[in-house]
């Protein structure tokens, strides 16, 4: 039989995804959260995170009783072979990732652990956690085994079922062999290694990609100087197949619940053994410092912010999603509000009251009365909005453009002055 028993631990982002997609694989899964009103929710198909395909994936495996959910760790483990940990370990004091959520499953699961089943950390932790686990579960029977996820919000089904490279990680390669098993239906490069190597694999990529980010930011502020055009420049670059295309959109910072949480821990690992990791560090500065540029830049276009009205498009953290941890919208919005602006904010999907900022369900309202419009999250809307009534709307002409989304034809012929990242700004006529 393929199909193997399974037990996820969490149903967050990462918990939700990993449990439906292995039900869509075969397998049986019985995913578990402390949140009795979430699993009630789920237990009956709805989810409440946007996330294309998923609520799809869970009612198919509902129906073809391959997934269930229960309340507690401990009443879905007992007849698992396998038990993913998906639990959050957001950044605690310092900077460092918090563990509590993992330690105290692990200590709540391990008599309840079937013998010779597998625990797997898919969570983001610490070189050693795996072996911390293994430590907490104290079962010489019990394998840990490090399972980095890869996934990005808002393709979320897609990522996992369709993988760039599947990580396992153990002191146990057997334990590491039964784990890659569970995936083997997808066809994926498959890398084994040894627990901390897997668990470093996670925070070298995506510190690589803050920084791939912070780089891209840093020269389209020297383009903007000297006269040049990041568009052009980065697709320049990309083509040379050591760099790539992707990961190369300036923006108003990068943010979101993986890559600021992930740079700083990595840099309180590298503390922890007397590294400074520099460059870690200035790929955080530079974040703050995009964030810092965006309101500069508007405050040089409008002239002082204070009782200012802006209009702000876009505070999810990304397009596609309506997450808000970590967002620099949110970051950006914090300092315009800070120098006294009055923001009005529209997002498509988030409608719920912010501090410091009116949030509307209408673009065209937002826009009434408005110096400027500030655009900081890339939702494919705004392309096609009717700029011309955006205009009218406005008092002044102001369109501050952090995601170089818009068409500048569109804008100009409204009689909007755009200002993008990296490039001259665009005059209205
Ligand atoms: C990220 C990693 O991509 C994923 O592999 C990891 O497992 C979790 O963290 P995610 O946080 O969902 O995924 O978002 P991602 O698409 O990577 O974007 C991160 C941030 O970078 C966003 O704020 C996004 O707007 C920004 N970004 C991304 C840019 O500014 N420019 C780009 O070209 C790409």
């Amino acid at each position: 039989m393929f199909g193997r028993r399974i037990a996820v631990v969490g149903t967050g982002y990462v918990g939700l995804t990993t449990g439906a997609c292995l039900a869509s694989l075969g397998h049986h899964v019985v995913c578990a959260d402390v949140d009795a009103l979430k699993v009630a929710r789920l237990d009956v198909g709805q989810v409440d995170i946007l996330e294309p395909g998923l609520a799809d994936l869970v009612l198919e495996g509902r129906k073809a009783g391959r997934l269930e959910f229960v309340v507690g760790a401990e009443n879905a483990v007992g007849d698992a072979e396998v038990v993913f940990l998906c639990l959050p370990t957001p950044m605690g004091a310092g900077g460092a990732a918090d563990l509590s959520a993992v330690e105290s499953v692990a200590e709540a699961v391990r008599d309840q652990l079937p013998y010779g089943c597998v625990v797997v950390c898919k969570s983001t932790v610490p070189v050693g956690t795996s072996t911390r686990v293994a430590a907490l579960l104290r079962r010489e029977d019990v394998a840990v085994v490090s399972n980095p996820e890869f996934l990005r919000e808002g393709s979320a089904v897609r990522d996992f079922l369709h993988p760039d490279r599947i990580v396992v990680g153990s002191d146990s390669p057997q334990a590491a062999e039964r784990v890659a098993a569970l995936f083997a239906k997808l066809g994926a490069p498959t890398v084994l290694m040894d627990a901390a190597s897997a668990e470093m694999v996670k925070y070298a990529a995506n510190c690589f990609l803050a920084m791939k980010l912070s780089y891209v930011n840093a020269v389209a502020e020297l383009c903007e100087l000297v006269g040049a055009d990041v568009t052009s420049v980065t697709e320049g670059m990309g083509h040379d197949r050591r760099i790539g295309q992707s990961f190369l959109q300036p923006g108003p910072g990068w943010g979101g619940s993986c890559l600021p949480k992930d740079t700083h821990a990595m840099v309180r690992i590298a503390e922890s053994v007397g590294v400074d990791l520099d460059l870690v560090r200035a790929t955080i500065d530079t974040n703050h410092r995009q964030q810092q540029r965006v309101v500069d830049k508007l405050r040089d276009a409008v002239g002082p912010l204070a009782g200012t009205r802006v209009a702000v498009y876009g505070l999810a953290f990304k397009a596609g999603t309506n997450d808000l941890r970590d967002s620099p919208a949110l970051a950006v919005a914090e300092l315009l509000a800070f120098e006294g602006a009055e923001l009005v904010a529209y997002d498509p999907e988030i409608s719920r009251p912010l501090v410091g900022m009116t949030v509307v369900d209408d673009p065209y309202e937002a826009a009434r009365g408005a110096a400027a419009v500030v655009l900081l999250t890339e939702w494919p809307q705004f392309r096609t909005l009717d700029w011309a009534r955006v205009a009218a709307a406005m008092s002044g002409s102001v369109v501050l453009d952090t995601r170089n989304h818009l068409d500048p034809d569109a804008l100009r012929r409204a009689g909007l002055a755009l200002h993008g990242v990296g490039r001259r700004a665009i005059a209205k006529i």
